[in-house]
């Protein structure tokens, strides 16, 4: 049987492949021989994807809650995923697939590609999130989530290691310190970040046990991947580019949208959900990480801007503040807590 010159020149392609990795090509032809035609269950992994949600209780919608924290880690993968291509200056594959390293220059469109993506996401993830709003029984969700001390949302890594890649530290430290540790060292910020301050027992000052277990966990992989990401940070690469590129409409409106997403749009989705479930209008509940949350969800309170230098001073003095109140007003008033 004659072979198309097509694929003679595919083989003769294969053959060089593996003669440069010291491989011989008639095994690898072997093993095709041998092999089976993938399917769409083990190639997704669907079984073991499954398997993963495991409740502690018999109420049926605490699934909702597992799978859509679960579907919210993976989208945050993603992010992460997009964020490091960028950070890493995007990765080259040879048309043949092979991976040919990190380019070394910064591509103007690429960068605004991923970005473009990475906001998707959270618009996804912020336009999804009246699953968890609404889609759970209220009287379920009280009763469950006593099960399920001290865990919270609020252990979530991945978000956090999104923030240490998306900008320089300095604009992430507890508002009140953040002017004077301004010029300090990465891991100086990092011990102040806002997040330690905010999982604080009130009454004593003391750390919630949620926070304790995380920095037990995590916070020594936080500093490394500060020392990691802080050089090449989204911001850094932003500043980095040539004065006419930092001006592109485009790659500005992407930032900013990114800035607003993570800071203001989905905290506050998240913040609207909390209230839904915990707000009683008097002595409201406690989020499972016991922090004091109607004062530090919120994302007036936080006022976390990755990009300060992109906004006004109005924008950034009133960062997320119309729509907190909103919020509050709302939701007071459907229960019928208004202040008096
Ligand atoms: C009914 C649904 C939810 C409620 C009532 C809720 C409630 C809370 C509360 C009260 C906190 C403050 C910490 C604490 O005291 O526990 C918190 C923090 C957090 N939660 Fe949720 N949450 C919900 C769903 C989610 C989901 C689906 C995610 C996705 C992973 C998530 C991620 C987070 C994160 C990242 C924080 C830390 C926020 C920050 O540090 O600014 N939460 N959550």
């Amino acid at each position: 049987m004659e072979l198309p010159e097509s694929t003679l020149k595919k083989i003769k392609i294969l053959k060089e492949k593996y003669a440069s990795i010291g491989q011989d090509l008639d095994s690898y032809l072997d093993g095709l021989i041998y092999a089976n035609p993938l399917t769409y269950w083990d190639y997704i992994e669907v079984d073991a994807l499954l398997s993963l949600q495991k409740p502690k209780t018999d109420f049926p919608d605490e699934k909702i809650f597992i799978v859509y924290h679960q579907i919210t880690e993976l989208y945050f993968s993603l992010i992460s995923h997009e964020i490091e291509q960028i950070c890493k200056n995007g990765k080259n594959i040879s048309e043949h697939g092979e991976d040919l390293g990190w380019n070394s220059s910064l591509d103007l469109a690429f960068f605004i590609e991923r970005l473009k993506r990475v906001n998707k996401y959270f618009e996804a993830l912020t336009n999804s999130f009246d699953i968890m709003r609404f889609g759970m029984e209220k009287e379920q969700f009280t009763k469950f989530r006593m099960s399920l001390l001290s865990a919270s949302g609020f252990q979530t890594a991945s978000y956090r290691y999104i923030e240490i890649a998306c900008t320089d530290l300095k604009y992430l430290v507890f508002e009140d310190q953040r002017e004077s540790l301004f010029d300090s060292d990465i891991h100086t910020q990092l011990d102040n970040i806002y997040w330690r301050r905010g999982a604080i027992v009130e009454d004593t000052g003391e750390k919630t046990l949620t926070l304790r277990d995380f920095e037990n966990k995590y916070l020594e992989d936080f500093h490394e991947f500060a020392d990691k990401y802080q050089p090449i940070n989204l911001w850094k690469k932003y500043k980095a580019l040539d004065a006419n590129d930092q001006k592109n409409e485009q790659l500005v409106k992407e930032l900013r949208e990114l800035d607003v997403n993570v800071n203001i749009n989905w905290p506050l989705v998240h913040f609207r959900t909390a209230a839904r479930y915990l707000a009683t209008g008097k002595g409201d509940e406690k989020g499972t990480g016991g922090t004091n949350w109607q004062k530090y969800l919120p994302p007036h309170f936080q006022r976390r801007i990755f990009y300060p230098e992109l906004w006004s001073e109005q924008e950034r003095e009133e960062w997320g503040k119309h729509w907190v109140d909103a919020v509050f007003a709302d939701h007071l008033k459907k229960e019928n807590h208004l202040p008096k």
